[in-house]
């Protein structure tokens, strides 16, 4: 894939900011893009200023939500270069999503070769900050122009960057989370895999419910029985058993395959956990969380990293979590995993892809 790189006027090219930088409110001056058609595939990629796109109000994707995307992080180290974290994990799981959507696969070399390219170029706009990194928003949208209701004919495939700080306002500090048995975000057979608009539309109105009640988040159960605990939308979620057995919801097809939750899972085993993926009946949950055979719940994600979860809501109750404090197991994979993406601890899983200022 050639990528052609067009220049930024001297009087559109920003700063980045030096701190404060919450979750993408500020993006790099430039992003990747390129396009595709049935009959030319993929083409014209470039590295073009950030700008605002120019689409037809008829664009089948703002009516019908033929999108995926994904949400990776790239981590300052100490000698100045840059870590990606799992990227052909999130490279692969962008094309799962893209044949779910019915959407066309991108190559994954040229993806990760323009994410770098990209990047490299954008240096400036990697934090060095402690908890800081930059987030990289690969995106995929179907562009043709018409409101027939099938899979569209062209797409855009873009990725944008913006420097982050902790996803929530907490930091590495408990968050509220309510359980709601009232909506569904997906169900089994539906797109809930998939990491796609729709999936993140659907938990919102609840979202805004528990936001009301004074929670952070909504935990979601499954769609048939509401029942069975599946995730928190912006993360995958986790519990600790007696300090020493971490299980999280077993992939039943309609949560999200997280790749933070797989680094979880291999990394815990690692430190000596017990670590196992099983279906988590929420009355049963509940009932463990109060007796304190549960001593820690976190969530997962790459946006979160881990999360503690100090509190959850379920109807009119509001049951804490090992006093709402922070656990220790919580810690050790925090501090494990962020070691490991910012180069400060041996990476012995293979999981981290280092690249230089210039090239990679
Ligand atoms: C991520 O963790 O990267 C996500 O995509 C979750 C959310 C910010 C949408």
């Amino acid at each position: 894939m050639e990528i052609q790189v067009l220049p930024v006027a001297a009087d559109q090219l920003r700063q980045p900011p030096k701190a404060d930088y919450g979750f993408c409110v500020t993006f790099a001056n430039r992003m990747f893009t390129q396009h595709y058609t049935r009959d030319r595939g993929w083409h014209d990629a470039k590295i073009e200023p950030f700008a605002p796109f120019s689409l037809s109000p008829a664009t089948s994707s703002l009516h019908y939500a033929q999108m995926i995307f994904e949400g990776m992080k790239a981590y300052r180290r100490a000698d100045g270069r840059i870590n990606l974290f799992r990227p052909w994990d999130n490279t692969r799981r962008f094309n799962n999503s893209a044949l779910r959507m019915a959407m066309p696969v991108v190559d994954e070399e040229e993806h990760l070769a323009a994410i770098c390219k990209l990047i490299n170029i954008e240096d400036e706009w990697v934090p060095s900050q402690a908890d800081a990194s930059l987030y990289i928003r690969p995106t995929m949208i179907a562009t043709e122009t018409m409101l027939g209701v099938r899979a569209g004919a062209a797409y855009l495939h873009f990725v944008i960057i913006s420097p982050v700080g902790p996803y929530f306002s907490e930091g590495f500090n408990p968050v509220s989370v309510y359980i709601t048995d009232a909506y569904a975000r997906a169900v089994r057979g539906g797109v809930g895999e998939a990491k796609t608009g729709g999936n993140y539309a659907a938990s919102l109105f609840a979202g805004e419910d528990a936001r009301r009640k004074g929670y952070s988040q909504v935990l979601w159960l499954d769609a048939i029985e509401r029942r069975y605990v599946e995730e928190v939308g912006a993360m995958n979620i986790c519990f600790v058993y007696d300090g020493r057995r971490i299980v999280t919801p077993s992939l039943t097809g309609s949560i999200l395959p997280g790749v933070t939750r797989r680094s979880v899972i291999e990394l815990g085993r690692h430190l000596g956990y017990e670590v196992e993926e099983a279906m988590i009946d929420v009355h049963e949950m509940l009932a463990d969380v109060k007796s304190g055979r549960i001593t820690e719940v976190f969530g997962s994600g790459t946006a979160a990293v881990i999360a503690p979860v100090g509190k959850f809501g379920f109807h009119d109750e509001e049951i804490a979590i090992s006093d709402g404090q922070t656990g220790p197991v919580a810690r050790e994979l925090f501090e494990h995993l962020t070691d490991i993406q910012y180069g400060r601890a041996p990476d012995p899983f293979g999981w981290v892809y280092t690249i230089s200022p210039n090239g990679h």
